[in-house]
C-alpha cells in the first residue's frame, strides 16, 4: 500500500568527485529494484554533479537542508528554487543535527517545510527525541510538540516523516523492532487524528539502520522506509539495504 522508501543523508560527507563514483557503482547495483523509492541527500555542493549522472536512472535526488526565504541577503544559505534548478525533488528539513547544533525550532522547520512545499518539494521531515527524554517517558510528548510545531497549518501532501531517536543516530544503537514500531504507530495516530490522509504518509526509521538490521525493521507494519546516514556511505552497503526493503 505504501511503497517503501530508503534514503541516504551522507551529512557532511564526499565530495563531488567521490558523489560521482558512488553514483557510478551504485545505481547498476539497485537498477532492478523497482519496488523501493530510493534517494540520495549529497552536500549541497555536489548536487549538481550527482543530478546529471542520475537523469537516465530512477535514484531521487534531495538535499539536506534549505532556507525559509525565496531569494535575498542571507550569505551561506539556499533557497527552495535554487535545489529545483540543481535537479532536487525532495529536501530533508528538521534533522536532529539540524536542531542541535544550528538551534532550528520546530517554527523554523514549519516555515522551511511551507516554503518548499509550496515551491514543489517533497520533504523528509525528521522528528525523535533524546535518550534522556526517553527514559523520563516523555517520547510521547515530545513528538507530539515536534509534530504540531513542524506541521502546523500544513497538509501531508508531499510528507514523509522520519522517526529518529537521537540516541539511535549513528551510535551503534538501534530501537528493536518493536520499540520503533510502537513509536511509528503513535505517529501515525497523532496523524490520523489532526491530518487528513495519514494512511499514505510513510514514515521511515533512521538511526543506525544497516545492512544486517533493514529487514527486521522492514518487517514491522508501520515501519514504510530508511533514513539511513553511516551505512549509506558505501554503495554495497547502501544497495543491501534497498534490497532488504524490497518485496515488503
Ligand atoms: P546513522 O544516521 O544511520 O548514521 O545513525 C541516521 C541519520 O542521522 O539520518
Amino acid at each position: 500500500m505504501r511503497k517503501p522508501f530508503i534514503a541516504a543523508n551522507w551529512k557532511m560527507n564526499k565530495t563531488s568527485q567521490e558523489t560521482e563514483e558512488f553514483i557510478r557503482s551504485f545505481v547498476p547495483l539497485v537498477k532492478d529494484i523497482t519496488d523501493v523509492d530510493i534517494l540520495l541527500a549529497p552536500s549541497f555542493i555536489s548536487i549538481e554533479s550527482a543530478s546529471r549522472l542520475l537523469t537516465s536512472s530512477d535514484v531521487l535526488l534531495g538535499a539536506q537542508n534549505v532556507y525559509h526565504e525565496e531569494s535575498g541577503a542571507f550569505t551561506g544559505e539556499i533557497a527552495p528554487d535554487m535545489l529545483l534548478a540543481a535537479g532536487c525533488s525532495h529536501v530533508i528539513i528538521g534533522h536532529s543535527e539540524r536542531r542541535e547544533y544550528f538551534s532550528e525550532t520546530d517554527d523554523v522547520v514549519n516555515k522551511k517545510i511551507k516554503l518548499a512545499r509550496s515551491k514543489g518539494l517533497d520533504i523528509i521531515l525528521c522528528i525523535g527525541e533524546s535518550l534522556e527524554q526517553r527514559e523520563s517517558n516523555r517520547t510521547f510528548d515530545v513528538l507530539n510538540g515536534q509534530l504540531s510545531g513542524s506541521l502546523a497549518d500544513l497538509s501531508l501532501d508531499g510528507i514523509t516523516i522520519a522517526y529518529e531517536p537521537i540516541w539511535a543516530i549513528g551510535t551503534g544503537k538501534t530501537a528493536t523492532d518493536e520499540q520503533a514500531n510502537e513509536t511509528h504507530a503513535f505517529i501515525r495516530e497523532w496523524l490520523g487524528k489532526n491530518k487528513k490522509n495519514a494512511d499514505s504518509v510513510r514514515i521511515q526509521y533512521g538511526g543506525s539502520v544497516k545492512p544486517e538490521n533493514i529487514e527486521g525493521l522492514m518487517s514491522q507494519s508501520e515501519i514504510d522506509g530508511a533514513l539511513v546516514g553511516g551505512a549509506s556511505l558505501k554503495p554495497d552497503s547502501f544497495a543491501k539495504i534497498v534490497t532488504g526493503a524490497s518485496g515488503k
